[in-house]
């Protein structure tokens, strides 16, 4: 594998989920593989769960880490071709993306949606400028539409955790006060759609996700009705897709309790605001699995990692 820029780019979701726990379980077992090379974390946007965790499964495996706060530090970047630069912008893609590829072996990028413009946002202008530019392997790490090593942890999760040959899983909208990204929920239905499971999107009507996405997922408007019987539960807020980036509802009701929850597992990728996504009995409780997603982060990274360097060997 070149590139980890999707689930798309796992060939094999179920070998994945095995050799990502044998890491887990010994997660020095290949720690030559990365020696005298080195991997390069850009982040365009804030991040705690991603930026240890990638940094975690690089040292794992002996890789150099050099990370960038690209969206405060870095020089403002140009995507455009054929723009005159005489505005905001100082560096041009083409020449940022072959330097960082001067200096490391594998690059890492986490930039997320404007949420202003839909038609940008689907370009992927950050990630798909690296991949257009530099010559060496891109790991997504929450682009625009996708955040990949999230889902990869959360299935690694699900199958740790999961006692049924087809259980079903829940993704549930839930309120929040600023308008947030499309890319986990994305990812996640990605995901649950190449799994052995019963699976069912609720949110309230406006906050239909990408129809491309979820042309195969079942749909449930009612709340109550998709939580019966569930066995998984993952709640997550994003913006509207169809009104681009727009908080239609904040409805209150739709906040995960434990009423609600039944005896499901509670998911979330955090971060998450207590009593507002989720209430403190939910995720103060032994149903709550979003301490052990966290952890698995580093073992989806490390598994991505171990395929490109596998790959550049
Ligand atoms: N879930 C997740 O990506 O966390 P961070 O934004 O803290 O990296």
């Amino acid at each position: 594998m070149k590139h980890y820029t999707s689930i798309q780019d796992i060939d094999s979701l179920p070998n994945w989920i095995q050799e990502a726990r044998a890491l887990k379980a010994a997660p020095k077992a290949f720690k030559n593989l990365g020696a005298d090379k080195t991997i390069c974390l850009l982040f365009f946007n804030n991040s705690l769960r991603t930026r240890l965790s990638t940094q975690k499964a690089a040292t794992n495996l002996d890789l150099e880490v050099m990370v960038m706060n690209f969206g405060s530090e870095g020089w403002a970047l140009e995507y455009e071709d054929g723009t005159i630069m005489d505005q905001g912008t100082s560096e041009h893609i083409k020449e940022a993306a072959q330097v960082v590829s001067q200096f490391c072996d594998i690059v890492a990028i986490r930039a997320f949606a404007t949420l202003t413009d839909k038609e940008k946002d689907e370009a992927e202008l950050v990630l798909n400028g690296f991949k257009k530019y530099t010559s060496i392997p891109v790991v997504n790490m929450e682009s625009s539409v996708g955040h990949p090593l999230q889902a990869l942890a959360d299935a690694i999760t699900i199958s740790e955790q999961n006692t049924k040959a087809r259980p079903k899983v829940v993704l549930s909208w839930a309120p929040h006060p600023k308008a947030l990204p499309h890319a986990v929920a994305n990812s996640f239905t990605e995901m649950m759609l190449k799994q052995e499971a019963d699976f069912v999107i609720t949110h309230p009507e406006g906050y239909e996700l990408n129809p491309e996405i979820t042309k195969d997922a079942t749909i449930e408007y009612n709340q109550e009705k998709a939580l019966e019987n569930a066995d998984f539960v993952y709640v997550k807020n994003w913006s509207s897709y169809k009104d681009y980036g727009k908080v239609i509802n904040q409805d209150k009701n739709w906040m995960m309790t434990k009423e609600k929850l039944g005896s499901a597992k509670f998911m979330h990728c955090l971060p998450v605001r207590r009593n507002v996504v989720v209430e403190d009995a939910v995720l103060d409780s032994d149903q709550s699995i979003v301490i052990a997603q966290a952890n698995n982060r580093t073992y989806a990274a490390q598994i991505v990692l171990k395929k490109i360097l596998e790959h550049l060997i």
